[in-house]
């Protein structure tokens, strides 16, 4: 399942590329539409018209009634067209009929080159160009589909899209009337997209639900852990919020900041395995009853050991990391510096702040002043620079967060 999330979360990021991609080429694919549309149209009324041609008169016929349409037009009477000319014209014609036969795209029948009637090859010629332009309006049809489903929603790869696909592949093989090979290729093609599709979708849906079983599994752990502790209901919701605009501040994407802000609400999580009457003691704690306190990191370090998904890993880390310091005097491991996570920093000025601004079984709230001044003492040394640098740039947000989500005691 953590492999299907780190997936998900690499997907949702080329999702976002790929939306882009798709909308401008889903421009482009309709211009070149239109224009191949145009073509097919106007190479079929030319076909139709040779067509009609070669049923009732002859070349000469043909090329006498040109002549006369182009004297008559350009006010001139010198255009004659020579026996020689005509043999070009005509060598070239089979030259281009041969050419549209190599493509590949399509196969004229066409009897001879010997006897065969000029207007003959122009008909060959126009209705390959306009059949051409059919199988590229078809292929054309296909791409867009696909880029208009890709450029869709948050959700590009659905069960809908790929049932879509599918269908489309089958109509595919109509082609094959036409041309077999284009046929098979395009039914082969369309089908491998609408399996992967399909198991972009079935990805998305595991994702989903492990989301799902992750935000349950930590509302209901905050939930439990705001009881056992000392600490009001607001405290895990006001870290969260906090955590979240520094994260946002530092620069952290989208959606590395919603995890942290789900994550970050577990910080505590170790203290269900403190004993109350620690947690809950109305006095100053002596130093064994502090050190029992501080194993809490450890603790939640521990519950948090065999989770499955990336918010609940980070969880983990967040629940270890939050009472580290920078410079290495922290617990419950001493780490310093970097090797406290991104995460862990930011919920370490987080929740102190929330702790000093908020009222404890043996203390009143500090003015947020004044905790706001002891956030920034310990810059450096407490906590990264980093954070406290964007907690200061924010500290306007931050406060009003406070005041929205003060404790109504
Ligand atoms: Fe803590
Ligand atoms: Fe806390």
């Amino acid at each position: 399942m953590e492999k299907n999330m780190d997936s998900i979360t690499r997907m949702s990021k080329t999702q976002n590329k790929i939306k882009l991609i798709g909308k401008i080429s889903n421009v482009i694919l309709i211009i070149v539409s239109v224009i191949t549309i145009i073509v097919a149209a106007g190479s079929f009324i030319f076909g139709a018209a040779m067509f009609t041609i070669s049923r009732t008169m002859s070349d000469d016929e043909m090329f006498s009634y040109f002549s006369e349409f182009l004297n008559s037009s350009k006010n001139r009477n010198d255009i004659s067209i020579t026996q020689a000319e005509k043999e070009e014209i005509k060598s070239g014609l089979i030259e281009a009929i041969d050419n549209l036969n190599s493509s590949g795209l399509l196969r004229l029948e066409y009897k001879g080159t010997g006897d065969i009637k000029m207007s003959e090859l122009y008909t060959f010629f126009f209705f390959g160009i306009s059949i051409m332009c059919v199988i590229i309006i078809i292929y054309l049809r296909v791409i867009r589909s696909m880029m208009k489903t890709l450029s869709k929603g948050d959700r590009p790869f659905t069960f809908k899209a790929a049932k879509k696909l599918k269908r489309l592949s089958f109509a595919m093989l109509l082609i094959m009337l036409v041309n077999p090979l284009t046929g098979i290729m395009l039914f082969v093609v369309t089908l491998i997209f609408s399996y992967l599709f399909e198991y972009g979708a079935y990805l998305q849906e595991k994702a989903d639900e492990t989301n799902r079983i992750q935000e349950e599994m930590i509302m209901s752990f905050a939930e439990v852990t705001e009881n056992k502790s000392e600490q009001t209901g607001k405290h895990v919701r006001r870290v969260a919020e906090y955590s979240g605009i520094i994260a946002e501040e530092m620069g952290l994407d989208e959606e590395r900041v919603s995890k942290l802000r789900l994550a970050s609400t577990m910080h505590d999580i170790g203290k269900l395995l403190i004993p109350a009457e620690i947690l809950e003691k109305p006095a100053r704690l002596t130093d064994e009853e502090f050190a029992v306190i501080k194993k809490h990191p450890a603790y939640g370090g521990k519950l948090l050991d065999n989770v499955e998904g990336d918010v609940m890993g980070l969880a983990r880390t967040i629940a270890l990391d939050h009472h580290e310091r920078v410079d290495g005097r922290g617990y419950p491991d001493g780490k310093s510096g970097n090797y406290i996570s991104v995460e862990g920093r930011i919920v370490a000025v987080a929740d102190v702040y929330d702790a000093l601004t908020s009222k404890r079984s043996y203390k009143e709230p500090w003015d947020h002043q004044k905790a706001y001044e002891e956030i920034l003492k310990g810059s450096g040394t407490q906590f990264d620079s980093d954070v406290v640098d964007a907690f200061k740039r924010r500290y306007g947000d931050i406060n009003a967060l406070r005041q929205q989500y003060a404790d109504n005691e």
